[in-house]
């Protein structure tokens, strides 16, 4: 089953081309990592992905049915937060639930477990402004989860953490998607992120997909060569 889907898809901000043809299938349950040089149109697809951008050609499809608009099927993740800064991270998750329309009365224990799953059972009553920027991103992560949405699309979620957090977080993301496993298109720029945490590695140019790679094939050198191949077009797009 297809739960993401783009489909000759072009993505523009007004006149301005991004992406002219892209197609593209995320099944269930896998991780897509996708590279691409910067300014190649990676949060563009993924604010298409959201909903946030209409197609000015071509569909992107949810679960078999065009994208129209964002939906609690989709959940975009990046490198800000977008915690409510007044309710602590557990009621932060209790958010996700009630949407879901868990009963009031489950909610605390079920936005409690989501947080041990990602380790932070001892921070669920403080407040984000009370977190390190690696805890915040694993209350998006707990939150996000909890939403069991079709997809998590994440934007380089951890681009702004320190390399130490960002490998900590990198392990804690495989761990959590090994227990709970989601759909996730996971966008980096980095090869060795890309490596660790993709099913599948997409490579993103201003046509669309320009290759597309397995980590098992150890596919380190021809991925750096294809993003070598793209980089001078970068001038051109961005
Ligand atoms: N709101 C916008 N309006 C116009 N152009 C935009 C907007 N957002 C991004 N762009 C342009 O679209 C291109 C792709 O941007 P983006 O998807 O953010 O790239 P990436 O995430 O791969 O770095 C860039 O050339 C960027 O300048
Ligand atoms: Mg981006």
């Amino acid at each position: 089953m297809t739960a993401l889907r783009a489909e000759g898809a072009a993505l523009a901000y007004g006149d301005r081309a991004v992406i002219t043809g892209l197609d593209l299938d995320v099944a269930e349950g896998e991780v897509l990592a996708v590279l691409g040089p910067s300014g190649c149109g990676k949060s563009t697809l993924l604010r298409a992905f959201a909903g946030l951008l209409p197609v000015a050609a071509g569909r992107v499809l949810a679960g078999g049915v065009p994208i129209t608009g964002p939906g609690r099927d989709r959940t975009l993740i990046f490198q800000d937060d977008a915690l409510l800064p007044w309710r602590s991270a557990r009621r932060n998750v209790e958010l996700a639930l009630a949407v879901r329309g868990v009963p009031r009365g489950e909610r605390r224990d079920q936005a409690r477990s989501w947080l041990e799953r990602v380790g932070l059972g001892e921070a669920a009553e403080r407040l984000p402004r009370a977190l390190s920027g690696g805890m915040r991103q694993r209350v998006q992560l707990a939150r996000a989860l909890a939403a069991e949405p079709r997809a998590i699309l994440m934007d380089e979620p951890f681009g702004a953490l320190d390399a130490q957090t960002r490998a900590a977080m990198q392990r804690l993301l495989l761990g959590v998607l090994r227990d709970a496993p989601a759909t996730v298109v996971f966008v980096t720029h980095d090869v060795d992120e890309a490596l660790l945490i993709g099913d599948r590695i997409v490579v993103l140019g201003p046509s669309g997909v320009t290759a597309e790679f397995s980590p098992g094939d150890d596919p380190r050198g021809p991925i750096l060569a294809e993003l070598g191949a793209l980089e001078p077009l970068k001038e051109e797009v961005g």
